[in-house]
């Protein structure tokens, strides 16, 4: 009988792997079968946006953590497939920070041509994923939700892959209950429009902290006071916005920092404090315990969970490099399953990861950790057939990136890179992105005609 594998999640992660094996079956290879689990009612993971917070339409919690006006971060000649770039999906070279809408509809598009969709089960919620020593099999519980029914069945491997960017890590402050103006988490952040003359502290020095602030800025935001724990981000922040160390207690709309200083009249407080990797559906003998981190314990390549290699994980790691540091996980993971790549005992596996958490609890600063996760990307590369993804040039512009972002964080999205899969330079966007209000994927694809007539 022919193996069966189980992907929990069509994002970018669980995309990667019937991805990978599609690319093989179409090579002529015989390969598993494959069932992907998605609970939202499409592919796309965090990429495709939700207006809803707290419980989806069936009472499950709400995946997404993306909002409106949500730009790339990052360049995207760091993240282009090598198998499908975005010249070959847009029929033209595209600037270099896409909103959301587009990187989705560059995500669904190299999925829809390669034919997966007949292996996705949408609106199905992974319960739970038992190991049977004695068949060697995977038995994992799904809710149909849609059909309330709970349906079980059994695999060879199972992949996980349900994302790590939406449980929030939600501290407390004393005082934070008493708050008189609106508290949430950034997963919950929607709409930068509702935050217009307002004063918004957010607790965090990290990516949600930064860009969350400059959309509320963007849209309206009359004052941005940061509260770091570890240290302050140092951007050439705009004069409305301050940073303050760890707030200590919040009075009224006062709310205390631990230098001594206050921030008055504060109208919300975002938390900006992270997530957690939660795998509700597994037990304690194959759950990944981590907080995130580029090298997380356990896991051989980063993808194996050791003790028992038939689970595998894609996209657990803190993420610089993303949808292609996927792809390299997914083709080296199902070079493993095809028998391609032999995985060494546990001894070695484990003395492996070992050797590369040790080296990610060493890294400072950006540089290095870019380094690091190109070094990852690039051993898993060597073995399989992806095509080839210069990662050397990839890692060159994460630290013009960063560098960029230095010189200017709310202009650093107007700058263009080249495409590192076809060399092709990307032209700039037609319109600044302090100016560019609408984030939609005509807006950002079609020049404006009052802009094309001058
Ligand atoms: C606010 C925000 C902005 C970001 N911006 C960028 C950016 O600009 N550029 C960039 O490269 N990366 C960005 N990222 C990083 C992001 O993590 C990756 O781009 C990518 O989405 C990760 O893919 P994934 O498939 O691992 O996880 P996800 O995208 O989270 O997808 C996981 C999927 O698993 C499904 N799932 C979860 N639990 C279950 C279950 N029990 N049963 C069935 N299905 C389940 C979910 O519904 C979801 O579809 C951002 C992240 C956040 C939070
Ligand atoms: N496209 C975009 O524009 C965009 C926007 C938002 C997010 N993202 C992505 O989303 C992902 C998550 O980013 P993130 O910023 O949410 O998480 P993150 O990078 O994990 O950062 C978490 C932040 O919370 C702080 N923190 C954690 N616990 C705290 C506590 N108890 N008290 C005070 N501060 C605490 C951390 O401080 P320490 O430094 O002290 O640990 C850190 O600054 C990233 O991959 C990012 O790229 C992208």
């Amino acid at each position: 009988m022919s193996k069966r594998i189980a992907v929990i999640g069509a994002g970018p992660s669980g995309l990667a792997v019937l991805r990978a094996f599609e690319s093989a079956r179409a090579a002529g290879v015989e390969v598993p079968e494959m069932v992907c689990y998605e609970k939202q009612s499409n592919w796309g993971g965090l990429w495709n946006y939700t207006w809803r917070t707290g419980l989806d339409e069936f009472g499950e919690p709400v995946h997404g953590s993306m909002y409106r006006y949500l730009w790339s971060n990052g360049p995207k000649e760091c993240l282009e497939f090598a198998d499908y770039s975005f010249e070959e999906h847009f029929g033209r070279p595209i600037p270099s920070y896409p909103p959301r809408a587009v990187l989705h509809d560059y995500i669904a598009g190299r999925v829809e041509r390669s034919g997966v969709r007949k292996y996705c089960k949408f609106n199905h919620a992974v319960r739970d994923v038992e190991w049977n020593a004695e068949t060697e099999t995977f038995t994992v519980t799904v809710t149909d939700l849609a059909a309330k029914k709970r349906v079980t069945e059994e695999f060879d491997y199972v992949f996980v892959a349900n994302g790590h960017f939406s449980t929030p890590n939600v501290p407390t402050f004393e005082g934070v209950e008493k708050f008189l103006g609106r508290v949430l988490h950034a997963h919950d952040f929607r709409c930068a429009d509702e935050f217009a003359g307002k004063h918004v502290l957010l607790i965090g020095s990290s990516y949600s902290a930064e860009d969350i602030a400059t959309q509320c800025h963007k849209y309206g935001a009359k004052k941005i006071t940061f509260s770091y724990r570890t240290r302050p981000m140092g951007f050439d922040w705009p004069e409305s916005f301050s940073e303050k160390p760890l707030l200590t207690k919040v009075v009224g709309r006062t709310c205390h920092f631990k230098d001594g200083s206050t921030a008055e009249d504060v109208d919300a407080i975002i938390f900006c404090t992270g997530y957690l990797n939660h795998y509700p559906f597994l037990p304690d003998d194959l759950r990944l315990e981590t907080r995130t981190s580029l090298y997380p314990p356990n896991l051989y390549k980063g993808i194996f969970w050791e003790k028992n290699p038939k689970l595998m994980y894609i996209g657990a790691q803190d993420q610089f490099y993303t949808f292609n540091m996927f792809d390299a996980q997914a083709w080296y993971a199902r070079d493993v399953v095809l028998g391609r790549i032999a995985l060494p005992d546990y001894d070695a596996m484990h003395a492996d990861s070992e050797a590369w958490v040790a080296r990610n609890g060493e890294l400072a600063g950006a540089d290095q950790m870019i380094d690091f996760q190109t070094d990852y990307v690039r051993e898993l590369l060597e073995p399989t057939d992806y095509p080839p993804l210069d990662v050397d040039t990839v890692a060159k512009l994460f630290k013009e990136w960063e560098h960029h972002k230095v010189e200017g964080i709310l202009t650093y999205r107007d700058r263009a890179y080249p495409s590192v899969i076809t060399g092709t330079m990307s032209p700039s966007h037609h319109t600044t992105w302090m100016k560019a209000m609408d984030d939609s994927l005509e807006a950002f694809l079609n020049q404006p005609a009052s802009q094309a007539a001058e």
